[in-house]
């Protein structure tokens, strides 16, 4: 098998593919080919050791797949030939990869396996971050920061989907308009334009939900935009800065600021998070989700990818097709 590994924490430069035996799966595993592996921040905060996950070196990053499984090991309910996606945490980006069977699910026959190592990582986030955490009602107003990236471009087809009006925020003319192809009623280029006017203007006064994963400077302005009974979604730090926002504003705003773990709370919840995959895959058969991958790369582009996602001019999602030759 061949994989693209990360051999020093030195970030993207330190990608190296290389040849390895082929794994041999134990009792409860399986081994997969993988198709599709999806790109996610936290495989580029990973090869700079900044992620809570820190593997050995060298390891290859990864952390979703798509693929078919070619040999099972004893007790798994899995095949060989059956179309499995899976959340690997790291070791993605190879040709093969060994995974528990737990965290295996079926692919839906209504979507392609390229499309399913794209899914799972930014979909289910969202979802769980504006249903199960934000309790976003039909008829509310969402603004998305990083709107055009994964899992902002997720957060803007799931809220529609369930009747909110979605207003998209991001840092290019370039950007605003591929949200806008994905449903956003209105977009605010925050490289350019006061975020809380701009975003108090196009909701009537105040916005509902935030969904925000990029912090930084952009956190207070946007907190400020929220009206009374807002929710202010705390998804992640893509700006590299936590934000340190004054604890009487949610007093002033009556609002709440709201964590979102996705994964932890997948792990402790293994039930509702496949009955979360199981409304997205729904959702995605009805045509409500239409994930767009932009980029595709073989195993020699990954370095190539992750530095398009550090210097942020990735939109939607990039794949990796492991078994594909060149980037
Ligand atoms: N809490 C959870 O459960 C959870 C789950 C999954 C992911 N996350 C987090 O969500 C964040 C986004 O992940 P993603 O996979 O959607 O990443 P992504 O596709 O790269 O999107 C991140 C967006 O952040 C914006 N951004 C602002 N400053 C940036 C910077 N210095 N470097 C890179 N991007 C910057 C970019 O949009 P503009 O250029 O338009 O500003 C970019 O499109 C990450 O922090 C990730 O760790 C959290």
């Amino acid at each position: 098998m061949r994989a693209a590994q990360i051999t020093a924490l030195q970030g993207p430069d330190a990608i190296e593919i290389v040849e390895l035996p082929d794994p041999i799966p134990s009792k409860g595993q399986v081994l997969v080919a993988v198709e599709s592996a999806g790109l996610n921040f936290p495989d580029l905060l990973m090869t700079r050791g900044l992620y809570q996950l820190r593997p050995p070196l060298p390891f290859s990053p990864g952390g979703e797949i798509a693929g078919t499984v070619v040999a099972a090991g004893e007790g798994s309910p899995f095949a060989a030939g059956d179309r499995v996606m899976a959340l690997t945490g790291f070791g993605g980006f190879s040709t093969h990869v060994l995974v528990g069977s737990e965290r295996c699910v079926p692919i839906p026959d209504s979507m392609p396996t390229d499309l399913a190592g794209a899914f799972a990582f930014t979909y289910a986030t969202s979802y769980h971050a504006l249903v199960d955490r934000g309790a976003l009602a039909k008829g509310e107003t969402v603004l998305v920061l990083g709107a055009a990236g994964g899992v902002g471009s997720a957060a803007i087809e799931i809220a529609i989907a369930l009747g909110a009006k979605v207003i998209a925020a991001a840092s290019s003319a370039e950007k605003l308009a591929f949200c806008a192809e994905l449903g956003a009623s209105a977009g605010i280029d925050y490289s350019t334009e006061d975020l809380k006017r701009r975003a108090k203007q196009l909701g009537g006064g105040s916005v509902d939900v935030i969904y925000d994963p990029v912090g930084g400077e952009l956190a207070e302005p946007a907190l400020r935009a929220l009206g009374p009974g807002g929710r202010h979604l705390v998804i992640g730090f893509a700006s590299g800065t936590i934000p340190r926002v004054p604890w009487n504003l949610a007093l002033l705003k009556q609002c709440s600021i709201v964590g979102v773990a996705w994964g932890a709370w997948a792990m402790a919840n293994p039930r509702r998070h496949v009955d979360n995959l199981r409304a997205l895959f729904a959702l995605h058969a009805k045509g409500a989700l239409r994930p767009r991958i932009t980029a595709r790369h073989g195993l020699d582009g990954v370095a190539q990818a992750l530095a398009d996602m550090e210097a942020r001019r990735i939109k939607g999602k990039v794949i990796i097709e492991p078994s594909r030759g060149g980037s």
